[in-house]
């Protein structure tokens, strides 16, 4: 998608480094920054300079490439392929993309594995964005739909980025957003803040904006109201990992929404691509919920009247802060999941229809 006018990938690979678009500097500065060693893949997942479950899967992936550039031995390859699984601990993502990546390798020697480590890393690139752009033509016809019956502007609420930022591009949530609008289709999204690192605010809206999408960022406890007021036609949102039974985990806020929803009969879709399914999980307990440092959100940061970015603190220093990254949405309160395949209930049997 663009910037500034101009077509990027999220992540790509050139002249043996890594370029990514550093998203802790968004929306105020857009920086490409190099990754030169499996470390620098490991921070870069660690400190959010890239986010989002597609894209932490395609970095790591990445990582493994760099770290056979640094020290092509079986087991500096072990560890590195431990650290960069273990750089997050909900999105599955991180490790569908390991295991593929260090099964394509295992047992090839050593003059070709870089060659086929660089390969299945953009294979899993391109393959993200084959699938986000086939969810964005089967969320279309959801979109369509609404517009058919409405026969005006279609509000959709989101929560967090799923958007091309989260993905190597399109974005799983925004795909059918960006398809509808191409297909001239009036569409307006409301972009939930996402505190405590506001995604919505600085991700969505940013990447919305970039595409002349029509949006409006709202606190995150506004979408009940706007529910109840009829503002909102629709909810799609992404997903970190959804198990085998239709349980959604995602950011953290993103159950509240289903529940608000649920209570206004408004549809809430889920969208991901296969790689975002955690087959073998059978209870959401059993998810590593990542709780982050408290100082992101004790702290805030943005422009000062010189445009230079700051960080402030919010809080009483003696106050004391929690802060949980992802919930759980029960497969009940989601109307459906859209994937690459086609969309299906959130349920065992849904999955199973589509993938076999
Ligand atoms: O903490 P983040 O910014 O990595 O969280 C991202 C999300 O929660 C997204 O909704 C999810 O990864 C899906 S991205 C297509």
């Amino acid at each position: 998608m663009k910037i500034d006018g101009k077509e990027y990938r999220t992540i790509w690979f050139e002249n043996n480094l890594v370029k990514i678009i550093d998203q802790t500097k968004l929306p105020y500065q857009f920086i490409i920054k190099d990754l030169k060693t499996v470390k620098d893949a490991i921070n870069a997942i660690k400190v959010m300079e890239v986010r989002g479950a597609p894209l932490i899967g395609a970095t790591a992936a990445y990582g493994l490439v760099l770290a056979i550039i640094e020290n092509n031995d079986k087991s500096f390859l072990k560890k590195s392929a431990e650290d960069l699984f273990s750089s997050r601990p909900t999105a599955i993502n991180l490790k569908w993309a390991v295991d593929r990546m260090m099964k394509k390798i295992s047992g090839v020697s050593s003059d070709k594995i870089l060659d086929i480590a660089v390969n299945e890393a953009k294979e899993i690139c391109d393959e993200d964005i084959r699938f986000c752009e086939n969810i964005g033509l089967n969320g279309l016809k959801i979109i369509e739909n609404i517009y058919n019956k409405k026969k005006d502007i279609v509000n959709i609420l989101t929560h967090c980025n799923a958007g091309w930022l989260a993905t190597i591009n399109w974005g799983t949530a925004t795909s059918p957003i960006y398809h509808a609008h191409k297909k001239g289709i009036p569409v307006h999204v409301w972009a939930d803040e996402t505190r405590p690192r506001n995604q919505g605010a600085n991700l969505t809206s940013y990447e919305l904006n970039e595409e002349g999408i029509n949006n409006t960022i709202i606190a995150d406890n506004t979408g009940g109201i706007l529910m109840q007021r009829g503002e909102v036609d629709m909810c799609i949102v992404g997903t970190d990992r959804t198990l085998a039974n239709g349980d959604v985990c995602n950011k953290v806020g993103t159950y509240l929404k289903a529940l608000a929803a649920h209570d206004n009969d408004i549809p809430f879709y889920v969208a991901l691509p296969s790689s975002t399914i955690d087959w073998n999980t059978e209870d959401h307990k059993e998810i590593p919920i990542e709780e982050r440092n408290s100082e992101e959100l004790s702290h805030v940061e943005g422009f000062d009247d010189e445009g230079k970015i700051k960080k402030i603190q919010i809080y009483p220093k003696k106050s004391k802060a929690m802060n949980l990254a992802f919930d759980v949405t029960p497969a009940k309160y989601v109307t459906g999941l859209i994937t690459e395949k086609g969309i299906c209930e959130a349920s065992t049997e849904g999955l199973k229809k589509l993938f076999k």
